[in-house]
């Protein structure tokens, strides 16, 4: 835990939707009642190809920003500081939390983000992520070693956009097992399907997820159903105790539906979901991704658009479901800011 009182110095890695969101948002900290009392200051951000901002005397969010709107890229030398890689900032700077929110890579098994996670948890340096690869790829090695130097690694962004699943889970949910999780946890998908319902193309689908911001960087990932699948992997070894990767899940593509199958669907009386599930079997843990006929009086049939929701079945509280109306960045950006209050144990 922090000291409350004190300056949490913050190493951003990654400056895209979600990060940029999160220094808007703490930028006019002060439009936000719940924030005062937040004592931030973000010490370097770096990005992948768009360069570094390193400023160990705290970085002017607004003037960062703005200066971004005009380059979209960060000066080669800022207040006589020059630029710096993600790992060069992560292994040698002075800062007290990591916010890990650079890009998921499947095909590299969540790289860089789990190296980038883990040389900050070994320098002793609480970790914060909204990226889905070192908890789906890395969960057990980067817990404990989060153990072994006591310091967190807390990742509530990483599925469902900020709706509080891991804190719940986590702390309400003691002496539960968990039997089952299933849901709705890709927007993309989502959006196309409801699209679809209405006459509309895949393609004119996606084009709408994609001026919304909710697809991926690489849509492909949330088609061919890998984004979930990331999702289920770390749902299953951060609430369910496995040890799942991502390839181990069953994954349907929406290539692979006939254009009409949605429409179809509801005209009999059903709704076609990307449906999300991973339950205990006999023999482990089984996951998958598939396009479900869902009855219109089940709740996962009313989740529309870039809606989400989960459903978790225990043994001892029995099945409760979440569901999340409305995501945005603002909702990813607030994980972020919910695991900034779990470090100072307000949470
Ligand atoms: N957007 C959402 O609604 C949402 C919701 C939940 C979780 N997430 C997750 O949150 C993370 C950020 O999402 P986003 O929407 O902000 O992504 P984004 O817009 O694609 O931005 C990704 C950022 O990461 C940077 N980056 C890539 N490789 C890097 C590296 N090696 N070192 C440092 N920075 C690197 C990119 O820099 P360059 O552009 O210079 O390469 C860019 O600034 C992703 O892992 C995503 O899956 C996003």
């Amino acid at each position: 835990m922090l000291p409350q009182a004190d300056m949490i110095r913050i190493l951003l890695v990654g400056f895209g939707h979600v990060g940029r969101r999160l220094a808007e948002i703490l930028s006019c900290r002060s439009l936000y009642p719940g924030l005062a009392g937040l004592n931030v200051s973000i010490v370097g951000i770096t990005t992948g190809r768009h360069g570094s901002l390193i400023r160990p005397q705290g970085v002017d969010l607004s003037a960062a920003l703005k200066d971004w709107q005009s380059t979209e890229h960060f000066p080669v030398c800022a207040g006589g500081v020059s630029m710096m890689d993600s790992l060069q900032a992560i292994r040698s700077m002075d800062y007290d939390v990591l916010v890990e929110l650079s890009t998921l890579s499947v095909a590299a098994r969540g790289e860089p983000a789990i190296t980038h996670v883990r040389e900050a948890l070994a320098r002793g340096k609480h970790v914060i992520t909204a990226n889905k690869g070192p908890v789906a790829w890395a969960y057990r090695s980067l817990r404990d070693l989060a153990a072994a130097r006591e310091v967190s690694f807390l990742y509530e962004g990483t599925v469902m956009d900020g709706a509080p699943i891991f804190n719940l889970v986590h702390r309400c949910l003691a002496g539960n097992t968990i039997r089952r999780i299933e849901g709705i946890l890709n927007s993309t998908t989502n959006v196309i399907l409801t699209a679809m319902e209405n006459g509309m193309s895949l393609e004119q689908g996606l084009a709408l997820a994609q001026q919304e911001g909710v697809a991926e960087a690489d849509a492909r990932l949330d088609l061919d159903g890998w984004d979930a699948a990331v999702k289920l992997s770390a749902l299953a070894n951060a609430v369910m105790g496995g040890e799942l990767s991502p390839e181990e899940v069953e994954r349907q593509s929406l290539f692979s539906l006939p254009p009409e199958q949605a429409r179809t669907t509801l005209a009999s009386g059903f709704r076609l979901k990307m449906v999300c599930r991973v339950e205990r079997t006999d023999s482990g843990l089984r996951a998958s991704v598939k396009a479900t006929e869902v009855p219109l009086s089940d709740p996962l049939a009313l989740v529309a658009n870039r809606g989400s929701m989960i459903r978790i079945t225990t043994d001892l509280l029995g099945q409760f479901t979440l569901t999340q109306e409305h995501p945005n960045l603002t909702s990813t950006a607030y994980a972020v800011i919910s695991d900034l209050f779990c470090l100072l144990g307000r949470q």
